[in-house]
């Protein structure tokens, strides 16, 4: 038996903001990050529709991005004393899976963080609020998904918490907000929402179900994605559906392990001064990933699919394939994000030596390959890595060399 879980609704089109409007309750905090929400003047406007629905308000500012478990313990102790039957998370993804573990911790005080993160083990959550959605970004579709990602900074480590119990109950996908985004996040978030698609469509837990949504994504992204950052602005609102549907497809068909690797690698060298941000790190890494799982039949024929649909040639699936990798490397480079990490600067952007130094990576390889492995990501990949595997793609993406194994 497999599961299909979406939020009960899902407002989208411009102005779906005002769907707050018709929440019900006393109480609703918004939880909201660095201050993008609030200088575009969405806040407010939250706020307001809330106060028209007869709530009384009260917001948890400054979440910050990749939020911590530090932030979402003191979150939860804001949620206990003001006691919302409403959470209202609004921005990027980590304002959001943020507000998603501090609900889990206000349903149940007691509950520790490794209890959190123990994959589809959550408790039944809604006895004390409901969770609306609100996303600022096209990239997570964390409005729709079951998961939140929340880092371990003693650890370098981001963990996924994992469950249908924090599938919001309603999603606002409104492109309005995301059209202040400057160009780097739309590139960034972009690549996140087409790893999404392509990761959930080769997926040992696809389904009907969600290749459907998996294989629009995927066209609806190749056709805007680029447009969108170039600054067309209805390709940049056709975006936001696009990573909503590819969330809709990963949130019950799940990703794989090009996921496992971003969310190992993101923090591990944050002592050297920067993160890879996530959907870099993806960009980077897809390419990579495709070549290793095409080694697995099914995998292969999926990904032949994937290209048929992009118009991508081909005389067999080896060829559609090779040319499906080389386009998405293509892609990259429309969207200044470089292939490797030996080449990924501190700004995110392509240079000739990096910031994660080559030594330090080395040293730090075993472990990380050790670390995606048990990554929640890892058991619906199509190929199941080895050790050795893991540290030869993780290689790979480090040099920016062929996969041949
Ligand atoms: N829950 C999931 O299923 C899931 C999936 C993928 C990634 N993630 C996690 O989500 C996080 C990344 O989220 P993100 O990529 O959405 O970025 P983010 O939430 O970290 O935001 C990045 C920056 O963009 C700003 N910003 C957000 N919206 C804006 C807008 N419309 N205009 C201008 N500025 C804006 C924010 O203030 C912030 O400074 C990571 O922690 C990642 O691991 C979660
Ligand atoms: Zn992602």
């Amino acid at each position: 038996m497999q599961r299909f879980t979406n939020p009960r609704d899902i407002y989208h089109g411009k102005g779906a903001l005002e769907a707050l409007k018709t929440l019900e309750g006393k109480r609703a905090v918004i939880c909201v990050g660095g201050g993008s929400m609030k200088r575009f003047g969405f806040l407010q406007k939250a706020e307001d529709y809330l106060k028209e629905a007869g709530m009384e308000v009260k917001l948890i500012e400054g979440i910050e991005s990749d939020p911590s478990v530090d932030t979402v313990m003191k979150g939860a102790k804001v949620m206990e004393e003001f006691r919302p039957d409403w959470i209202v998370a609004m921005g990027g993804g980590s304002p959001i899976d943020a507000a998603k573990a501090m609900w889990i911790k206000y349903e149940y005080p007691d509950i520790t963080f490794e209890d959190m993160c123990k994959v589809f083990g959550l408790p039944q959550l809604r006895h004390k609020a409901k969770f609306c959605a609100v996303s600022s970004t096209s990239g997570t579709a964390t409005e729709v998904t079951a998961f939140s990602i929340i880092t371990d900074y003693d650890k370098g480590i981001k963990y996924p918490i994992a469950d249908f119990e924090i599938t919001p109950d309603v999603a606002i996908v409104d492109p309005e907000l995301a059209e202040t985004m400057p160009k780097k996040l739309v590139a960034h978030t972009g690549m996140d929402a087409l790893t999404h698609a392509i990761e959930a469509y080769v997926s040992t837990a696809a389904s009907d179900f969600t290749d459907g949504p998996a294989i629009h994504a995927i066209e609806l992204i190749q056709a805007n994605l680029i447009k969108s950052y170039n600054g067309d602005m209805d390709a940049r609102d056709t975006m936001h559906s696009a990573q909503c549907l590819a969330g809709i497809a990963f949130s019950s068909g799940l990703l794989g392990i090009v996921h496992s690797m971003a969310h190992k690698t993101g923090a591990a060298f944050a002592d050297y001064g920067a993160h890879i941000i996530h959907g870099a790190a993806n960009a980077m890494y897809l390419p990579k990933v495709i070549a290793f799982n095409a080694r697995d039949a099914r995998a292969k024929q999926r990904y032949g699919v994937i290209a048929d649909y992009m118009h991508i040639d081909g005389a067999n699936d080896d060829e559609k394939i090779a040319n499906l990798i080389r386009y998405i490397r293509g892609m990259n480079d429309e969207l200044n994000i470089p292939h490797c990490i030996k080449n990924y600067g501190a700004d995110s952007y392509p240079t000739e030596q990096g910031f994660v130094p080559e030594d330090v990576f080395l040293d730090r390889l075993h472990d990380i390959a050790a670390n995606a492995i048990l990554d929640a990501c890892t058991g619906s990949n199509p190929r199941q890595p080895s050790q050795e595997d893991m540290e030869k793609v993780l290689k790979a993406c480090y040099y920016d060399t062929e996969i041949d194994f």
